[in-house]
This record gives structure tokens, C-alpha cells and sequence, in this order.
């Protein structure tokens, strides 16, 4: 109840902020992202079913059951960057046999100074982490994606990862 108030008070400021003056995007965002931020720590309960949440710590790709085909799915917003081929190196290196690889070691690409320095092994788990969020997880990688937010698409990918590095 008083949350819906305060988000109702929030939006009204927006509102009239914006129309008091048009022009000032600014100062009539910032409440309207609090709004925002309210509404999703509110949400945030209902779809933790997830298995790993009970715990209160953070998700580990081993706790879920993982769909290859749904991960393909997933995969097509990587193909623009990224091809399997061995060799084949496109915006970003082939991620031919990516599972258990170190980072930066394909030959003949040109990898940020964050990716060499990483000193990582793409394991299942670490290819969890990052993809959630590539540049948190590797300050200064030249990975331009903002990451896969949703855990279980995130698992599914990387199931899908680890077939393809068979
Ligand atoms: C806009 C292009 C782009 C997209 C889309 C993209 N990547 Fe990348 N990716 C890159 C670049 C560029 C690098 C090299 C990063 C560096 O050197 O800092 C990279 C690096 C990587 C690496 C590290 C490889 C190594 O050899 O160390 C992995 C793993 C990876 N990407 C996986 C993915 C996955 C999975 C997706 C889809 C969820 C994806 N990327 C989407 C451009 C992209």
C-alpha cells in the first residue's frame, strides 16, 4: 500500500515535472527510474521459483535442468560476433571447443588487454557468470553485449555451449 503511494507520488512528480517544463528530460527521468527500481524489488519474490534461490546465494549453473534447444535459440543473438569454426574469427573469436578453453588463446585474434590479463578458463561455470554480464565480469572487455539477464536462458546457452564443444 504505502509503496503504491510513493510510486503513485513518484509518477505524478514525473509527470509534473515534464509538463511544467518539457524541455527538462532530465529531471523527469529521475524519478520515473525510481519508480522503475520500486517495482522491481517488489516483483523480485514471485519468480524465484528458481533452485538455487532458497539459499540466498548466488545461482550456480549446476542447479538447473537445461534445454540444448533452447539454447540454440538464445545462441542467434551471439552468431553476429561468434561462429564454432575453428579459425574462423568474425567480430569476436571462435568459440570452437569454448568450454574448458583459456581465455584469449585463439591465434590470429586481436583480444582486448582485459581479455588477455583475464587469466580465465571458460569453464561451465565461469562462461555463467560472465555471460550474465560480460563487461561487470571483465571490466574492459571489447565484448559489445550487455549480457543474458534471465538465469535459465543463460543455463540453457551454455548447455548449448558445452555440446558444441564436444
Ligand atoms: C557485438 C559482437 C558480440 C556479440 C553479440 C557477442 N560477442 Fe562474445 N565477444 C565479442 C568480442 C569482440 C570478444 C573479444 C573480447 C575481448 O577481447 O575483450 C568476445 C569474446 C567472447 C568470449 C571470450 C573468448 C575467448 O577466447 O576468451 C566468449 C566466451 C564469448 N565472447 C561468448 C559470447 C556469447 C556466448 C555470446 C552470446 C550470448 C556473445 N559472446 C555475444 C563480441 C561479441
Amino acid at each position: 500500500m504505502k509503496t503504491n503511494f510513493l510510486m503513485g507520488a513518484a509518477a505524478m512528480a514525473g509527470l509534473m515535472t515534464l509538463s511544467a517544463c518539457g524541455g527538462a528530460n532530465n529531471q523527469a527521468d529521475a524519478p520515473a527510474a525510481t519508480a522503475t527500481e520500486t517495482t522491481a524489488a517488489v516483483e523480485t519474490p514471485a519468480p524465484a521459483a528458481a533452485p538455487a534461490a532458497a539459499d540466498g546465494a548466488t545461482l550456480e549453473y549446476a542447479s538447473f535442468t537445461t534445454d540444448v534447444a533452447a539454447g540454440e535459440k538464445v545462441f542467434a543473438s551471439c552468431r553476429t560476433c561468434h561462429v564454432f569454426d575453428e579459425g574462423v574469427n568474425r567480430v569476436g573469436p571462435s568459440l570452437h571447443k569454448i568450454v574448458g578453453r583459456e581465455s584469449g588463446s585463439v591465434p590470429g585474434y586481436s583480444y582486448s588487454d582485459a581479455n588477455l590479463a583475464s587469466d580465465v578458463v571458460w569453464t561451465s561455470d565461469v562462461l555463467f557468470e560472465y555471460l550474465e554480464d560480460p563487461k561487470g565480469f571483465m571490466p574492459g572487455t571489447k565484448m559489445a553485449y550487455p549480457g543474458v539477464k534471465d538465469a535459465q536462458k543463460r543455463a540453457d546457452l551454455v548447455a548449448y555451449l558445452e555440446a558444441q564443444s564436444k
